[in-house]
């Protein structure tokens, strides 16, 4: 017993802590690059914000993808309803088809929403480009979309992966980036916090429109899987009893969440390409016996690594993270999740809310007991990647104080904005790449070839030892 304790992980990390600048202990890179300043919010008058012209005319068109050859546009007419409808046709053919949608309103403290329209179109063709129109005369906009092909075990997808975007001329930047870079997404991964409204005197709602307005050169045109983050929540309490969680945004972005049987668009599944997506929330239960933590137990099992080998789980908070902004947040959903991550082989976690970007590696903290003293995270090949983005360039600024030293788990870790790729090129390799908003688009800052962990693990598994 005395020699196991001379080797407990614990007191190996104390060590860690005397000899700080031990090599043994240090992690891997962390990029010295320093943002001297941030932006402020791009002003109301921006370009990017401008309304359509046009009495009523439709604005903020946002996509999201549906299961089964479906997606959902959604679109807001400030001053009536109008239309709900949505015609649309593929690029070869001239039959215009018709969708009909349904709309919502919400009110926030003295706000009152637009009419917020949301219409599923179902039965698409695969791998095909549709127009689609929506409002009525003059005020008719015209976009496309691009389905995508049919689930199967080595169908290459590239997602797009952006976190904590905010309105600021950095985020304005990220955007600009992402849709400049040639590996070209073709849908964004989205980790949570959109709009920052709440940041703003009462909540200002106004901002989320703003926002809406903004995303619409890109969200209108390939779908966004949104995670809902701390910053959806608006609520408050003591001035205006505004007590209902995510309101705004759960108007505003419907997902699918019943077709995953799902009982709350904060948490839900999707297949894309080779691709299975796991959305949780962060900010809803997900204690032992909660609506959430029964529906991921039940939800792992159903995942099927023949027709989709790539398992990929999202959520705001990241559960391993060296940056002091945030640091151990996510350790209770860590606590729960952790070791069904590692037995159902998840190749990849995104997170935003740390405004930085940080990549692990493999490493799992599922034998950690309390009583044990094994607290610290090990090398674990079953074990998922974890990888952080929530550096889309908000007005909070990067988050710049990082636990020194770099703790072993921390493959690559820096303080500047950018956005990620996800390149599945086979049902056994993806690349991931981190490009940064000061480098050229092209450039990638950090990078790392995925060996997917159902199919191709690099190691034996950890788990079984216990
Ligand atoms: C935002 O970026 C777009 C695309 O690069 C550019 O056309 C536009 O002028 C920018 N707007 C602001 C306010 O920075
Ligand atoms: C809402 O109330 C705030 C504070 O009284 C005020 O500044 C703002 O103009 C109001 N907005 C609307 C739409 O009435």
């Amino acid at each position: 017993m005395a020699l196991l304790k001379v080797f407990d992980p614990c007191a190996i990390c104390l060590l860690c802590l005397v000899l700080s600048a031990s090599e043994l202990c240090n992690g891997g890179i962390t990029g010295n690059f320093l943002r001297k300043e941030y932006s402020p919010d791009m002003p109301l008058d921006s370009d990017v914000f401008q309304v359509p012209p046009g009495y009523n005319a439709p604005q903020q068109i946002a996509g999201f993808l549906n299961h089964d050859r479906g997606v959902i546009i959604s679109w807001i007419t400030p001053d009536e309803p109008g239309s709900d409808t949505v015609l649309y046709w593929s690029e070869n053919s001239k039959h215009k088809n018709r969708a009909e949608g349904i709309f919502v309103r919400y009110k926030f403290f003295n706000y009152t929403s637009g009419y917020i329209h949301h219409c599923t179109i179902k039965n698409l063709e695969y791998n095909t480009k549709y127009m689609y129109e929506i409002g009525i005369g003059y005020t008719i906009r015209r976009f496309w979309f691009k389905t995508p092909p049919r689930t199967g075990p080595a169908v290459p997808y590239t997602f797009g992966l952006i976190g904590d975007l905010g309105q600021t001329h950095d985020s304005n930047v990220t955007l600009t980036y992402y849709e400049s870079n040639p590996e070209k997404g073709k849908t964004v991964l989205f980790l949570g916090d959109l709009s920052y409204s709440n940041d703003y005197p009462f909540h200002d709602n106004t901002r989320w429109d703003t926002w809406g307005r903004f995303l619409e050169r890109n969200a209108a045109y390939q779908p966004w899987i949104w995670t809902a983050g701390n910053h959806e929540l608006d609520f408050v309490l003591n001035l205006y009893e505004e007590t209902t969680p995510f309101k705004p945004y759960m108007h505003r972005y419907y997902v699918p969440y019943a077709s995953s049987h799902s009982t709350s668009p904060l948490w839900y599944s999707i297949k894309r390409g080779s691709a299975y997506l796991i959305v949780l929330s962060s900010y809803s239960a997900y204690g032992k016996s909660t609506p959430q933590y029964k529906w991921l137990r039940d939800e792992l099992p159903k995942v099927d690594r023949s027709t989709t080998p790539w398992l990929i789980v999202l959520m705001h908070c990241p559960i391993y993270t060296s940056n002091w902004h945030h640091f151990m947040e996510g350790e209770t959903m860590r606590v729960v999740f952790e070791s069904w991550f590692v037995k159902y082989k998840v190749d990849v976690v995104f997170s935003g809310h740390v405004h930085a970007y940080e990549r692990s590696k493999r490493i799992s903290n599922i034998a950690y007991n309390i009583m044990n003293g094994m607290c610290t995270p090990v090398d674990d090949q079953s074990a998922p990647v974890y990888i952080t983005i929530g550096d889309g360039g908000n007005h909070d600024g990067p988050a710049i104080g990082m636990v020194e030293p770099q703790p072993s788990f921390s493959a690559y870790r820096e303080a500047s904005f950018g956005h990620g790729i996800f390149d599945i090129k086979s049902r056994t390799h993806a690349y991931f790449s981190w490009h940064r908003n000061q480098d050229g688009y092209a450039v990638e800052a950090d990078s790392f070839w995925f060996h997917n962990s159902y199919w191709n693990p690099l190691g034996k598994s950890f788990v079984a030892q216990y």
